[in-house]
C-alpha cells in the first residue's frame, strides 16, 4: 500500500516527482481524489431544457448530466447496464431517453431501463427492468448554476466542500442575473499530468512575467518588469481546508482582457459601482482585481481574464483540458461575442498564453520518464512562514508571490490520499488552519 507521505512533504513544501506519473499513485488518485471529491460537470446555462444533456468525466469515469422532467439536474454513468457498452456517443443534445447501440436496451431521462428488444421472448415475464437502469451520481448539487457531482455520498454537501472559496466564488458569480459559461466547451488533449496546471492556476504568478514575457509584449507593447506581479500590500494569496485556493493581485495595471477587449471595462465599472453600495468597497475592488485560482481537485478559472477550465486525467501524464468563456447572464450579446473571442485568444487551447503554459506542463511531466529524474523532489517553499489570518478575508492568506496556496493544494492532496473516507478525512483535516499557520 502506498503511503502518500514519503512522496509529499507537507512541512518542508517538498514533493517527490513520482506523484506526477506513477501508475500506481495515479490509481490512488481515481479512487480517493476522483471518487471522493465533488468534481465539475456542467453549468446550468448550457442545459437549460428538460432532455437537454452534456457528457463529461469523473476522474475516468464518463457520465451523462441530464436535465429532468421535473428541471432537476441528475448524471449517470455513461454505460448501458447489459453487457457495458458506452451508452451516448454524443458530447451534448437533447433527448428524452437513450437506446443502446450494442443490443438496444433503452434508457429513459430518469435513467430507468424503459425497454429490453423482444423481452417477453427471450427474458421471459418475470424480468425485472427496474434494477438495471443507469448508474446514478449519488451526490448533485448547484452553486450559482455551476453544478457539481460527487461519487461519494457519504461527502459533506458542496457549499460545505466549497468552504472559504465559496465566499470568493460569490464576488464573481453572485451578481444581479447570475454568471453563464459560454459553450460548448473546448476541448484538447494534453501530454500532462493534472496536477501541473491545477497548481499553475491556483496561485503561480511567478511565471507570468517571465514564461509570457514575449506574449506580453506582443500583445500589450512592453512587457511589465517581472516585480510588478509581486503585487502590493492589498493582493494576497489564499488557501483553505479541502486544498481550493486562489491569488488575487491588486491594481495591475491594464488587464489582459481588458486590452483584448476594452468594450468589458465599461460593463465592470457599472457593475463594481453597483455592489460597492450592494456589499461595500472593498468586494467591488475585489471583483474589479485579477483573479487566478483552483477549486481542488481539477477546477481553474481566472477571473478578469473570465475564463473557466476543467483539467480531466486521462492516465498518469495525460489530460482532456475543457475550457469555456464567463460571461455575467445580462450583458449585451455582443459583448459577450467580443469576450468569448478575447478569451479564446489569451487562454482557449491556441491561446496565445495558454500555449506558453502548455508547454511547461507537458515539459515538466515528460522528464518523470527517467528513472533517475523521477526519484528527485520538487520545491515550493516561496513564501514559507508569512501564512496569516486577516480578519476581512477568509481562509489562510499569504503575499500574492508566493507557493503558499500550491502548499495548500498539496497539503489536502495527501490528506485525501492517505484517509480511508471522509469520516477519516474530515479527521485528518480539522486541523488545518493551526498546520498552515504552523502553529
Ligand atoms: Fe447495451 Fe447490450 S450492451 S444493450
Amino acid at each position: 500500500m502506498i503511503d502518500i507521505r514519503d512522496f509529499v512533504d507537507v512541512d518542508n513544501a517538498t514533493q517527490n516527482r513520482r506523484i506526477f506519473g506513477d501508475p500506481d499513485i495515479y490509481k490512488l488518485e481515481l479512487e480517493r481524489i476522483f471518487a471522493r471529491c465533488w468534481l465539475f460537470l456542467t453549468h446550468e446555462s448550457l442545459i437549460p431544457n428538460v432532455g437537454d444533456f452534456v457528457v463529461t468525466k469523473m476522474g475516468e469515469d464518463e457520465v451523462i448530466v441530464w436535465r429532468q422532467r421535473d428541471k432537476s439536474i441528475k448524471a449517470f454513468l455513461n454505460v448501458c447496464t447489459h453487457r457495458g457498452m458506452r451508452l451516448c456517443p454524443s458530447e451534448s443534445g437533447n433527448s428524452k431517453g437513450m437506446s443502446c447501440s450494442y443490443h438496444g436496451w433503452a434508457f429513459g431521462v430518469d435513467g430507468g431501463l424503459s425497454a429490453v428488444p423482444v423481452e417477453e421472448a427471450i427474458y421471459g415475464p418475470d424480468f425485472d427492468k427496474c434494477k438495471l437502469g443507469l448508474r446514478e451520481v449519488p451526490l448533485v448539487d448547484s452553486y450559482h448554476g455551476f453544478i457539481f457531482g460527487c461519487m461519494d455520498a457519504a461527502a459533506p454537501s458542496l457549499p460545505d466542500y466549497l468552504g472559504d472559496a465559496a465566499w470568493y466564488f460569490d464576488i464573481w458569480a453572485d451578481v444581479p442575473g447570475g454568471v453563464e459559461l459560454l459553450g460548448p466547451p473546448s476541448r484538447t488533449i494534453l501530454n500532462a499530468n493534472w496536477k501541473s496546471p491545477t497548481e499553475n492556476f491556483i496561485g503561480d504568478a511567478y511565471h507570468v512575467g517571465w514564461t509570457h514575457a514575449p506574449v506580453l509584449a506582443a500583445m500589450m507593447g512592453e512587457v511589465p518588469p517581472q516585480a510588478s506581479f509581486i503585487g502590493d500590500e492589498k493582493s494576497f494569496q489564499m488557501t483553505s481546508r479541502y486544498g481550493h485556493g486562489l491569488g488575487i493581485i491588486n491594481n495591475f495595471g491594464p488587464a489582459l482582457l481588458l486590452h483584448e477587449c476594452p468594450e468589458l471595462a465599461p460593463w465592470m465599472e457599472k457593475r463594481a459601482a453597483l455592489l460597492a453600495q450592494s456589499k461595500g468597497p472593498d468586494i467591488a475592488r475585489l471583483y474589479t482585481n485579477n483573479w487566478d485560482a483552483s477549486i481542488f481537485p481539477n477546477i481553474s478559472y481566472l477571473f478578469g481574464i473570465m475564463v473557466f477550465k476543467v483539467w480531466h486525467p486521462l492516465g498518469p501524464d495525460k489530460i482532456e483540458v475543457m475550457t469555456w468563456p464567463i460571461a455575467e447572464k445580462e450583458m449585451p450579446d455582443d459583448l459577450k461575442r467580443r469576450l468569448a473571442v478575447a478569451s479564446h485568444r489569451t487562454f482557449g487551447p491556441a491561446g496565445m498564453l495558454e500555449g506558453d503554459d502548455l508547454d511547461n506542463f507537458e515539459y515538466a511531466t515528460r522528464p518523470n520518464r527517467g528513472f533517475v529524474t523521477r526519484q528527485g523532489d520538487l520545491n515550493l517553499q516561496m513564501g514559507l512562514g508569512q501564512e496569516r489570518e486577516d480578519p476581512a478575508l477568509p481562509g489562510v492568506i499569504g503575499p500574492f508571490m508566493s507557493e503558499m496556496a500550491q502548499r495548500g493544494f498539496y497539503r489536502a492532496y495527501a490528506d485525501c490520499l492517505s484517509s480511508d473516507d471522509w469520516t477519516e478525512l474530515e479527521a485528518t483535516t480539522a486541523n488545518w488552519k493551526q498546520a498552515t499557520l504552523r502553529k
